[in-house]
């Protein structure tokens, strides 16, 4: 969702002029797109904003901005708003914010931040909507496509629902119309990008626009319409992340019959413990999880699955812990993304539990899933050797002489070759399975 967002910015910063900088010394302009999932990413804005200070001692021409989940209004600090936002009152190296849903001003608040600054006038169809802003894709290859915006599920432990509001899902003609220009501009690989992306056009605000009305499954109806898109050459669709509760068995068909669709699969389980996943209101039990990957096992039996865990959420007992720790240990997830519990401001967990952890055994627990992890990462990887896997070949490293891209299970495999493969699918062979990626060499025909 992030990297989405941040393309869509640097369009429109490249419609009112701006170049990317190759260095950081020359650059005139910061936005940093932040992240509130946890207060360790807060951390690091503020410890590279406070970086930024020499460099603004240096060149009074450099602004400063913020957006992403830690903003929680526009404004800059020529504001004639008594109240500016919080971030700009703390650090004073901050010289505008805006909220990401509003990234479609940031114009305005660039003038306003910095009169001085003659910028021309953004075109209509780039001021009325954010969603509807064309991104400036990283890559020609790849992108990511927004399909909702916001949660619904309030999950307690999480900030999102607070800091991007309803869930609200993109016009289907509208997304297919945006992949399909990207696919006639040659890009090979999409992945769709929300919040619980498999609920799209299903929230409550969908329900009372009628955008969805008559559409059965609209997540799967989708999926299907993108999957015609291999007649211009799309290869890859992926998706992220969808939630086990709406997690239906025409989903998993559609990874069956759809032969663009990756067979891979990103579902969060956020704990092992019934109880647990209860005080969290995640909506599932381990029970329900199991069911699921038990089908997609039965149907796909190579594909990867991943998953998200918290450890050390309010009131998680040594037992509880255990019940993550052996879930992990039946499941052997491909990969997995474990953070430890940090409270947020304004949510349900913040106000009625205690982060009672301590700090140590959640760095324990974390340890203890991640040495599992690296051990189930490690055995995934070596079934492959011998096996010759399709990848999309992301980057080539002159120093090595090796590419790097991922395969459709989306595993990372490094293999010798040279820059002309970038952006090319090839057939590679895999040589050694290790624990974070894979060693591999390119078929010769
Ligand atoms: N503390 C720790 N991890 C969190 N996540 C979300 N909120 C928190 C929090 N307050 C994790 C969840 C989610 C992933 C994106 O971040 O595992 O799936
Ligand atoms: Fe947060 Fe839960 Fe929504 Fe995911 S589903 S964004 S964890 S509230």
């Amino acid at each position: 969702m992030n990297y989405s967002d941040s393309e869509r910015v640097a369009s429109l910063l490249e419609k009112l002029g701006y170049l990317r900088a190759e260095k950081w010394e020359d650059t005139d302009l910061f936005i940093f797109n932040t992240c509130s999932i946890r207060q360790k990413g807060e951390d690091r804005v503020f410890g590279q904003i406070e970086n930024l200070d020499r460099l603004k001692r240096r060149n009074p021409r450099l602004l400063v901005g913020l957006t992403g989940c830690m903003v929680r209004s526009t404004s800059s600090r020529n504001s004639q708003k008594e109240i500016k936002d919080d971030l700009m009152k703390r650090v004073d190296t901050i010289d505008f914010v805006f909220k990401i849903t509003e990234s479609h001003k940031i114009g305005e608040v660039l003038a306003e931040a910095e009169p001085r600054l003659d910028l021309p006038e953004l075109a209509e169809a780039d001021l009325n909507d954010y969603l509807k802003i064309n991104p400036k894709y990283t890559t020609k290859f790849q992108a990511f496509v927004p399909i909702q915006i916001g949660c619904d599920k309030y999950c307690t432990y999480c900030i999102v629902p607070y800091a991007r509001g309803r869930e609200q899902s993109r016009p289907m003609d509208e997304v297919l119309a945006e992949c399909r220009a990207l696919v006639e501009y040659g890009c090979k690989e999409i992945t769709l990008v929300g919040q619980t992306v498999n609920s799209y056009g299903l929230s409550a605000l969908d329900k009372t626009t009628q955008k969805f009305e008559g559409i059965k499954d609209p997540f799967v109806t989708l999926l299907t319409k993108l999957d015609a898109l291999r007649e211009l050459g799309l290869n890859r669709v992926r998706f992220t992340s969808p939630h086990p509760h709406d997690y239906t068995d025409a989903l998993i068909q559609a990874h069956v019959d759809l032969p663009s669709l990756c067979q891979y699969f990103h579902l969060p389980i956020q704990s092992g413990n019934n109880d647990v996943l209860k005080k969290m209101n995640r909506k599932y039990t381990v029970e329900e999880y199991k069911t699921i990957i038990k089908k997609i096992r039965a149907k796909l039996p190579n594909a990867a699955i991943t998953t998200d865990i918290i450890v050390g959420f309010c009131g998680e007992t040594p037992e509880q812990f255990e019940d993550s720790d052996k879930l992990f240990k039946e499941l052997r997830w491909d990969m997995a993304y474990i953070s430890r519990y940090s409270a947020r401001p304004g949510t349900v967990a913040t106000k009625a539990f205690k982060d009672d952890v301590p700090h140590q055994e959640k760095a324990r627990r974390w340890h203890k899933l991640n040495d599992i992890l690296e051990e189930c990462s490690l055995e995934n990887h070596k079934r492959f050797e011998g096996k010759t896997v399709e990848v999309l070949v992301e980057k080539f490293n002159e120093t090595t002489g090796e590419c790097e891209g991922k395969s459709r299970e989306n595993k990372v495999v490094q293999f010798k070759g040279n820059q002309e493969l970038v952006g090319v699918i090839v057939d590679i062979k895999i040589i050694k399975g290790l624990s974070w990626l894979m060693k591999g060499e390119m078929k010769t025909a």
